[in-house]
């Protein structure tokens, strides 16, 4: 029997294809910590769980394909904290941002189209692109220019009679940059004056830090009918496995397509809307707190990994992630070696090679992406593996 080529062109995702591994390693006794997902440590707020307890329907039923009416009718107060002005109609509920990226893929794109995407990026986007049969074009933003956007020139380049959208992460997952005005003013003007859409993931929206204000695309005037917004409950409300998402679009064609769709899977999860609609009633210290909170766990890996010999590494502006250089050649195999061969205290760490942020073959190799999604203490821990763990490495390497 046959499988499709599609699957096998897909690459086992770098966050989790070690988790055999790390399973091993917790079997063996040996604590993991989970640095390679971001998965957050933080409290859920206390009345998303609630909501779910008092859940008292009969019948588990089907909700409508667009989201329940209740949550989009909540949402466009949420998105006024941050000037974006949207109405109910704007919003699909979607199940996380993965299917809303999948969605809009999948409504913008012919097999064969292209979309523009800033490397390193969210490396499932690649999966989610394969699957549409999109291919991404890359324009790298280095290391060692801080992960900045490169010039508008580079994306102008990419544009061809395929090209369907330019696609950005802000505040980014992995790199932590967080886009300027005048980034995305310059991205909006190319994509109108080439007619093509922009697509901005916004799920990290509330973690900023240095008092980098935050600004969403959608707040651009005259460019609205381009713009798409990827967003989720997920990171914000610490929620990840309630799968609620949104696509957010001025367009209504944009979103006629993607209710196909969204009719073709029925609807998202019913419980988990009752548990966003609670959400949104959280109180604004929770993500004050959980923001300056994040902030501390930035300064304190930044400053340890600097302390590392031959480490360098991204000072993120946002989101919860970094990317580090290690004195390895390939990052995959110390990632394995981490949860095959090594232990510290009984303890380890699990991180995600960079190299599959990247859609240039061969960059990152000797990268990886760090999550601070655990407390200090256990950062801690994690980076005294991480220290132990280098310099073991090197040692064996050299003797070899
Ligand atoms: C940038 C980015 N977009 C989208 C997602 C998907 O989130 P969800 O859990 O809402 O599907 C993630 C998850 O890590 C992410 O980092």
């Amino acid at each position: 029997m046959k499988l499709s080529k599609r699957i096998s062109s897909f690459q086992a995702s770098p966050i989790r294809r070690l988790v055999p591994f790390s399973n091993e390693a917790a079997e063996k006794g040996i604590h993991v910590y989970h640095l390679n997902i971001g998965q957050p440590d933080i409290q859920t707020p206390p009345q998303v769980i609630e909501a779910i307890r008092r859940y008292d329907h009969n019948i588990i039923a089907y909700g409508q394909s667009e989201g329940d009416k209740d949550l989009r009718k909540a949402l466009p107060a949420y998105y006024r904290r941050y000037n974006i002005e949207v109405t109910e109609d704007d919003i699909m509920i979607t199940t996380g941002g993965s299917e809303a990226i999948q969605f809009v893929f999948m409504t913008l794109c012919d097999p064969g189209d292209e979309v523009i995407v800033p490397e390193p990026y969210y490396t499932n986007v690649g999966s989610f692109a394969k699957g549409a049969g999109v291919v991404l074009k890359s324009v790298t933003s280095s290391f060692d220019d801080a992960f900045r956007l490169p010039d508008i020139g580079e994306f102008e380049s990419h544009v061809n009679e395929r090209t369907r959208a330019i696609m950005l992460c802000s505040p980014n997952n992995p790199t932590g940059h967080v886009y300027t005005e005048k980034e995305l003013h310059d991205i909006l003007q190319l994509a109108k004056e080439r007619d093509i859409f922009l697509i901005v993931d916004e799920v990290y929206r509330e973690f900023c830090y240095d008092g980098e204000a935050f600004l969403s695309a959608l707040t651009l005037t005259g460019y609205q009918d381009r713009i798409i917004v990827v967003d989720s409950f997920s990171k914000r409300y610490s929620m990840c496995g309630a799968r609620i998402g949104t696509l957010v679009t001025k367009n209504r064609e944009v979103l006629d397509g993607v209710m196909k769709l969204a009719q073709a899977r029925l609807c998202p999860p019913e419980i988990e809307q009752i548990a966003a609609l609670a959400a949104l009633q959280t109180p604004s210290s929770y993500l004050d707190e959980v923001q300056v909170e994040y902030q501390k766990r930035r300064d304190y890996l930044v400053k340890r990994l600097q302390t590392m010999e031959g480490v360098s590494c991204s000072h993120p502006k946002g989101a919860f992630y970094l990317v580090a250089r290690l004195p390895v050649d390939d990052a995959e195999d110390f990632c394995t070696f981490l949860l095959r061969d090594f232990s510290y205290r009984d303890e380890t760490v699990m991180l995600a090679p960079a190299e599959g942020f990247y859609v240039t073959g061969g960059m990152g190799k000797n990268e990886v992406r760090i999550a601070y999604v655990l407390n200090i203490d256990d950062l801690e821990r994690a980076m005294d593996c991480l220290e132990n763990a280098l310099e073991q490495y090197t040692r064996r390497t050299n003797s070899n």
